[in-house]
């Protein structure tokens, strides 16, 4: 299929949805909130690593973020200027038990308490996020996701979180990106807790895969008829650079490490076959009975993606997760963070999922682009490649429902500016800017298409 697509005007591009979709945006807790030793919050993994010099560019760290913990009412504002239908959030683990498990603190809770009825007051649905990176320090000395007892513990977090919200929150997701928090945490350590060490990667992963299994009951024992539990991957899809053979074997094996290695035990049960083979790294510790667990049905799938890979073949069979076999594609055009932007990915993966994987609901639950914006002082951000970037994504999923993808949701990535992990600062992903000094907020002009977007979309439905 070509790859050309017309450009549609922003009211037919609203009228491509159906009249249930919903517009929404995300954000993740350490990422915004701040106050990280206020109301009896404990300290994360990402506390201690981001103060490890050397880890976050420019020694940013979490300590006051956007100070969303303060400045929640305000944001949920914004949000509701926007005409956001729906927000995805995320819990901070140290915040509900400060040691990981055990002693419950109320103040935490009371944060998200908050938080919801502050959304639903303005007629926003909530989507809460059990898990996105910030493990209790304590739980890592224990030995974190190489312990199996995490997932245990998980499963109890996510009991105790969902007893307190579940009359209110409908929508949960129970991990963000697992395959982020296994492989660049465990694995080559540019994530916290900062070990470099494969055969972790594989460790965590299976016990951060068996923690969801173990956690979907729990939610749903303590939830509404209503409840949707899901989780979210990322993707990022690859393709090939040629037609040899040698690219044909390679794309595989790098499909089945970075696009399958998660996916095909939530929805078929088992590893990729050949996946331990290409990492030549042994199995990890799967005891009976596990993959039944880590495969219980769930409602939705999350899928965050924000770009593709592009595999050529090697001489000799490289390990799947090596970077030499990704090329370099001449004239694309990248973000900030040096992502293609290809949004063909978009449409492709979300057909892909709803033919091979019979996926029965999909939201797109994080796409946006870091661009690096300027704020002049005024009222305005000018970011037109956020805006190009956001509608040719936005398009790409209409498409893929036409092609009868389950798509249900689409949130942007990111409401504001934030914390972006590794590179601190630095990077700019949100259709609100904040202007860290003095924490203000200024709606970007891809804030405002969106707004539009938004608008026309209700409009007609
Ligand atoms: C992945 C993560 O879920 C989110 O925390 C991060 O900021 C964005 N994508 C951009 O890298």
């Amino acid at each position: 299929m070509s790859t050309i697509q017309k450009t549609l005007t922003d009211v037919e591009l609203a009228r491509q949805f159906p009249a249930t979709f919903l517009w929404g945006a995300a954000t993740a807790s350490y990422q915004i909130e701040g106050a990280t030793r206020e109301d009896g919050r404990s300290l994360s993994v990402w506390d201690e690593f981001a103060a490890t010099p050397g880890k976050v560019a420019g020694g940013d760290t979490g300590d006051i973020a956007l100070d969303h913990y303060h400045l929640m009412p305000e944001d949920v504002k914004l949000m509701k200027q926007i005409g956001l239908d729906a927000y995805r959030f995320s819990i901070a683990w140290p915040r509900i038990l400060p040691d990981g498990r055990g002693k419950v603190n109320e103040k935490g809770l009371d944060f998200y308490d908050r938080l919801v009825d502050t959304l639903l007051a303005h007629n926003i649905r909530p989507f809460a996020t059990l898990y996105h990176w910030d493990l209790p320090l304590t739980l890592h000395q224990q030995g974190g996701w190489l312990n199996r007892d995490t997932a245990y513990a998980f499963a109890d977090y996510a009991e105790i979180v969902v007893k307190r919200l579940g009359d209110r929150v409908a929508d949960w997701t129970t991990h963000n990106e697992p395959w982020c928090a296994a492989y660049l945490g465990y694995g080559i350590g540019i994530h916290a807790p900062g070990l470099k060490d494969r055969q972790s990667a594989l460790v965590a992963g299976h016990h951060l895969l068996l923690s969801h299994g173990l956690a979907v009951p729990c939610i749903r024992a303590h939830s509404g008829a209503t409840a949707q539990v899901g989780i979210s991957l990322n993707f990022t899809p690859a393709y090939p650079a040629d037609d040899s053979p040698e690219t044909q074997r390679d794309l595989a094996r790098y499909d089945a490490f970075s696009t399958r290695w998660f996916l095909d035990p939530l929805y078929r049960g088992s590893y990729p076959e050949h996946l331990f083979e290409a990492l030549e790294l042994t199995p990890p510790p799967i005891q009976p009975g596990d993959m039944e667990i880590i495969a219980t049905p769930i409602e939705f799938l999350g899928i965050n993606n924000y770009s593709r890979a592009v595999v050529i073949g090697q001489p000799t069979p490289p390990l799947a997760d090596q970077c030499q076999m990704l090329s370099p594609v001449p004239g694309a055009c990248y973000t900030d963070m040096a992502w293609e932007i290809y949004p063909q990915a978009l449409t492709d993966l979300l057909v892909r999922l709803h033919h091979e994987y019979h996926v029965p609901a999909l939201y797109v639950t994080e796409n946006g682009a870091a661009f690096a914006d300027t704020w002049n002082g005024d009222d305005c951000v000018e970011d037109a490649g956020r805006t190009d970037y956001l509608r040719r994504y936005i398009q790409a999923g209409a498409r893929a429902i036409e092609q009868g993808a389950p798509l249900r949701g689409y949130f942007t990535w990111s409401l504001m500016d934030n914390f972006e992990w590794a590179e601190g600062y630095s990077k700019r992903f949100g259709i609100i800017y904040i202007d860290y000094p003095t924490q203000r907020r200024i709606i970007k002009d891809s804030g405002r298409w969106y707004a539009n977007l938004i608008s026309d979309f209700h409009a007609m439905t």
